[in-house]
C-alpha cells in the first residue's frame, strides 16, 4: 500500500483563502496587526520569519519584521516587546525562538501581552490551553490538528504517539488531543528521548506525531501498516542544486509511506500549516481588540 499525502500546503491554502476573505471583511472596523521579532541571523529563523512576513502581506494582514543583532541585550528585547504591547496597531507579538543563549527566554515569552500572544507560549495562554479554555492555540499543534479534521482522520479513541517532549510541539500536542475537542478524545503516549522501548510504543500507534527533530529518525519498521503519520521534522541536510536549503522529515518518508495509510510530506505538510494557524490566530486577535469576538 502507498500512502495518501497529506498536503499541508493545500490545506493551508484553503484556510488561507478563508481568511484573506475575513480580512477584507474586517478592513473597515480593524486591520490585523503582526510584529515577528528576530535576533541574530540563524538562517533558518530567518527563513521562517520571512515567510510568516510573506504570507501576512497577501493576506492584508499589517506586518512588521524587527530584526535585531545577536549581541542585543534581554533589556533592550523587553523594551521592544514593551512598546509592541502599547502599539494599537499591533493585535500579535511573535519573538522567533530560539533565543541567544545570553537571553532568558521565558523572561521574554512571559513579557509579551497574553492578549497579544498570538504563538500560544505566554503561562497564561499555556494555562488556559491545558484547561480547554478559549485561547491562542500554539500555532504548529494547532495546525497538526486542524490537518488531521481536515483530512479527515478520526481520532476519537485512537491511538497516539507523540515523539518529542518540546513545549511549542510535543508537550501541546499531547495535551490538544487527549481534550474533549474536534481532533481529540485520544488517548495519547508521548515519547522523549529516556524512553526505554521506543518501537513497542510507536508499533502500538494508529497515529503517529514525531516531533523529535531528528532526520529520517523513524523507519518502516517502527510503524504498523495503516497508520496516518504527521512529520512535524524540518531537518536542513543540505543543499539542492539551486543553492536551496535540503530539507528531511523527522520521518523517513520513502519507506514509511509504503506501509502508512496517510502521511504529510516535508517540505508541504505541517510546515504551511503552523504559518497559517498564526494568521488565524492574529486576525481572531484584532477582532478580540475590536470588540468583535
Ligand atoms: N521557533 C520554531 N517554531 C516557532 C514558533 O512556532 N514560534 C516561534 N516564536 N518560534 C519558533
Amino acid at each position: 500500500m502507498s500512502a495518501k499525502i497529506i498536503s499541508g500546503t493545500e490545506t493551508a491554502k484553503a484556510i488561507r483563502e478563508e481568511l484573506k476573505k475575513e480580512v477584507a471583511e474586517l478592513a473597515d472596523k480593524v486591520i490585523p496587526g503582526l510584529v515577528t521579532i528576530l535576533v541574530g541571523e540563524d538562517p533558518a529563523s530567518q527563513s521562517y520569519v520571512a515567510a510568516k512576513n510573506k504570507t501576512a502581506h497577501a493576506l492584508g494582514i499589517h506586518s512588521e519584521q524587527v530584526t535585531l543583532d545577536a549581541e542585543t541585550s534581554e533589556d533592550d528585547l523587553l523594551a521592544l516587546v514593551e512598546k509592541y504591547n502599547n502599539d494599537d496597531k499591533i493585535h500579535g507579538i511573535l519573538v522567533q525562538l530560539p533565543l541567544p543563549k545570553h537571553i532568558d527566554e521565558a523572561k521574554i515569552l512571559n513579557a509579551i501581552n497574553p492578549d497579544k500572544d498570538v504563538d500560544g507560549f505566554h503561562p497564561v495562554n499555556v494555562g488556559r490551553m491545558v484547561l480547554g479554555e478559549k485561547c491562542f492555540l500554539p500555532c504548529t499543534p494547532h495546525g497538526v490538528l486542524e490537518l488531521l479534521q481536515r483530512s479527515g482522520v478520526e481520532t476519537s479513541g485512537a491511538e497516539v504517539v507523540v515523539v518529542g517532549r518540546s513545549n511549542i510541539v510535543g508537550k501541546p500536542v499531547a495535551n490538544l488531543m487527549l481534550q474533549k475537542r474536534a481532533a481529540g478524545n485520544a488517548t495519547v503516549t508521548l515519547c522523549h528521548t529516556r524512553t526505554k522501548d521506543m518501537d513497542f510504543h510507536t508499533k502500538r500507534a494508529d497515529i503517529l506525531i514525531v516531533a523529535a527533530g531528528v532526520a529520517n529518525m523513524i523507519k518502516a519498521d517502527q510503524v504498523k501498516e495503516g497508520v496516518v503519520v504527521i512529520d512535524v521534522g524540518v531537518n536542513r541536510i543540505g543543499m539542492t542544486e539551486s543553492g536551496k536549503a535540503k530539507l528531511a522529515g523527522d520521518v523517513d518518508f520513502e519507506s514509511v509511506k509504503e506501509k502508512a495509510s496517510a502521511i504529510t510530506p516535508v517540505p508541504g505538510g505541517v510546515g504551511p500549516m503552523t504559518i497559517t494557524m498564526l494568521m488565524k490566530n492574529t486576525v481572531q486577535s484584532a477582532r478580540q481588540f475590536a470588540g468583535l469576538a
